[in-house]
């Protein structure tokens, strides 16, 4: 983990209120490991907190990452505002990321998104099709206006969209789109999620049995590496034990958390 003032060389508005920006930095030759994030200082004095982003895409040769973020509130509105060439302050890259070791080539994967839960998976997306996976795609949004990325992914593997509003893809949300792939498919090897709890929940119980189902948790965070003990979550075995999302996750093997 290290820290940096990454340079922004590009920024997009992809969707209303859904951006993405790229950084430079010698930072980006630590970021190894998909679903990992950055903590980002907010350019404004009065927002003490970093915000944690996901890393979407890590390009070592040109020394950038992109990150994709949806402006909720002061701080992801701060970065919107951002012009090219300013500086943040980036502290990373932290979390624990994906295990992806047991997949081999010609292996069945499912990659399961929703919403602003999607960005991670594009650089895990990217690993596995690296490794010769099978790779299906699932990703959710609430309407066709706020997606993205639907290029980017199918060049990776098979994309499969559910919007809740029926304006693109499957008519409901992503959970619906599990029974559908999987009657196009053998028994995954492993299967990825991030997105809302609901989502996650809904992932967990379709794969009670499978013993590669890998979840990324979001909580609120402060110090972002594990000190302050602001993003904790229950452990499943025994709820009076707390995980840290930022340090022991973001991403936990279903059945070890309490989502
Ligand atoms: P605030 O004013 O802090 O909050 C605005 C609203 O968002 C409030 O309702 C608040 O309750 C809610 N909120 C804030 N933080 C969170 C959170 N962590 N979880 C749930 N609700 C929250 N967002 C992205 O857009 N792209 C990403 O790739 C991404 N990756 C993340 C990775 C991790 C590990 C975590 C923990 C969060 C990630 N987030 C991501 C969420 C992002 O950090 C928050 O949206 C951001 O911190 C909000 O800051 P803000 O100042 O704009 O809003
Ligand atoms: Fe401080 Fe996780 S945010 S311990």
């Amino acid at each position: 983990m290290k820290q940096e003032m990454m340079e922004i060389v590009n920024q997009v508005e992809l969707a209303p209120r859904i951006f993405e920006m790229t950084l430079k930095g010698e930072l980006t030759q630590e970021m190894v490991t998909p679903g990992q994030f950055i903590h980002i200082r907010v350019p404004r004095e009065d927002l003490l907190l970093r915000r944690p982003i996901s890393l979407a895409e890590i390009n070592h040769d040109n020394q950038t990452c992109k990150i994709i973020y949806r402006v909720e509130g002061d701080g992801t509105r701060a970065f919107s505002h951002c012009q090219l060439g300013e500086k943040l302050d980036c502290l990373g890259p932290l979390g624990n990321g994906f295990d992806i070791s047991m997949i081999e080539e010609e292996d069945v994967v499912y990659v399961i998104g929703g919403g602003i839960g999607v960005p991670p998976l594009y650089e895990l997306g990217r690993r596995l099709k690296e490794k010769g996976a099978n790779i299906y795609f699932l990703n959710g949004f609430a309407s066709k206006d706020v997606m993205y990325y639907e290029k980017e992914f199918s060049e990776l593997g098979s994309l499969f969209i559910a919007t809740d509003d029926g304006s693109y893809g499957t008519h409901g949300h992503v959970g619906m789109l599990i029974d559908d792939v999987s009657q196009k498919t053998t028994k995954p090897k492993a299967i990825y999620a991030c997105g809302a709890p609901g989502l996650l929940r809904a992932v967990e119980s379709t794969f009670s049995d499978h013993p590669h189902v890998y979840l990324s948790m979001e909580e609120r965070m402060a110090c972002g590496v594990g000190a302050c003990y602001a993003c904790v979550c229950q452990s499943k075995k025994d709820p009076t034990v707390n995980k840290k999302v930022c340090d022991e996750g973001p991403i936990f093997k279903a059945g070890e958390v309490i989502i």
